[in-house]
C-alpha cells in the first residue's frame, strides 16, 4: 500500500515536473501523410498536420535541415502542405509546429514524421526489400554449390594422383622385374 502511494506520488511528481520543463501551453498537434508517408519518386504527398485550435499559424519543418521552412495560415484545425514531384532529397523526417494569433510562442512540436521516396515504377514499400532477399538466397546457393563442386574436384584430383603413384609403382615393379630376369 505504502508502495503504491509513494509510486503514485512519483508518477505525479514526473508528469508535473516534466510538463513544466517543455513549458508548452498548446498542446502539439499531430502530423500524417497522404495517401501514404511511403512515396515514389516524381509522385506528390499531402502532410496534414492537426492542430487543437483554428486560425492558426502553421509551420513545416525539417529534421537536420534547419533551413527548410513552409509556413501557412490556416482557418480550420488542419493545415495541409502540398509537396509536389518528390525527389529523393526530400525524404526525411518532418514535423508541424503552430501558433494561434494571441499566443506569441509556437507550440511544441508534432512527432516526426518519416517521408520515404522510393525510386522504383513499382513503388510499393515492401518491394525493395524482396529482391535483396533473393538475392541472397541466390548467393547462399551459389556459394553452397562452389563449395560442394570445390569438395568433388578436389576429391577427384587427390584419387587421380594417387591412381597415377599407383601406375607408377606398378610400372616400376614391372621394369625391376624384367630387369631382374
Ligand atoms: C503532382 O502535382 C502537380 C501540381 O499540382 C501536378 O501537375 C501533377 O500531375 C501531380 N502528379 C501526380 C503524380 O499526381
Ligand atoms: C481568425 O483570425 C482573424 C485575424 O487574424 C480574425 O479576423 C478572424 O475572425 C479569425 N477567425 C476565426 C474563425 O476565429
Amino acid at each position: 500500500m505504502d508502495i503504491d502511494v509513494v509510486y503514485l506520488l512519483c508518477l505525479g511528481l514526473c508528469l508535473c515536473y516534466g510538463g513544466e520543463e517543455e513549458n508548452e501551453e498548446l498542446p502539439r498537434p499531430s502530423i500524417s501523410a497522404w495517401p501514404s508517408s511511403v512515396v515514389k519518386c516524381k509522385s506528390n504527398v499531402t502532410l496534414r498536420c492537426w492542430t487543437h485550435f483554428q486560425n492558426v499559424t502553421v509551420t513545416l519543418g525539417k529534421l537536420h535541415n534547419s533551413g527548410y521552412q513552409q509556413e501557412l495560415r490556416s482557418a480550420g484545425k488542419e493545415a495541409e502542405f502540398h509537396l509536389t514531384n518528390l525527389q529523393p532529397e526530400d525524404a526525411g523526417g518532418y514535423f508541424c509546429a503552430y501558433r494561434t494569433a494571441t499566443s506569441h510562442r509556437w507550440s511544441g512540436q508534432s512527432q516526426h514524421l518519416q517521408l520515404v521516396v522510393t525510386d522504383g515504377v513499382g513503388g510499393g514499400g515492401g518491394d525493395p526489400p524482396r529482391p535483396s532477399n533473393s538475392k541472397l538466397i541466390f548467393l547462399a546457393t551459389f556459394s553452397c554449390l562452389c563449395i560442394s563442386l570445390l569438395f568433388v574436384s578436389i576429391f577427384f584430383i587427390y584419387r587421380r594422383t594417387q591412381q597415377v603413384t599407383l601406375n607408377d609403382h606398378v610400372c616400376k615393379y614391372e621394369h625391376e622385374a624384367g630387369w631382374g630376369e
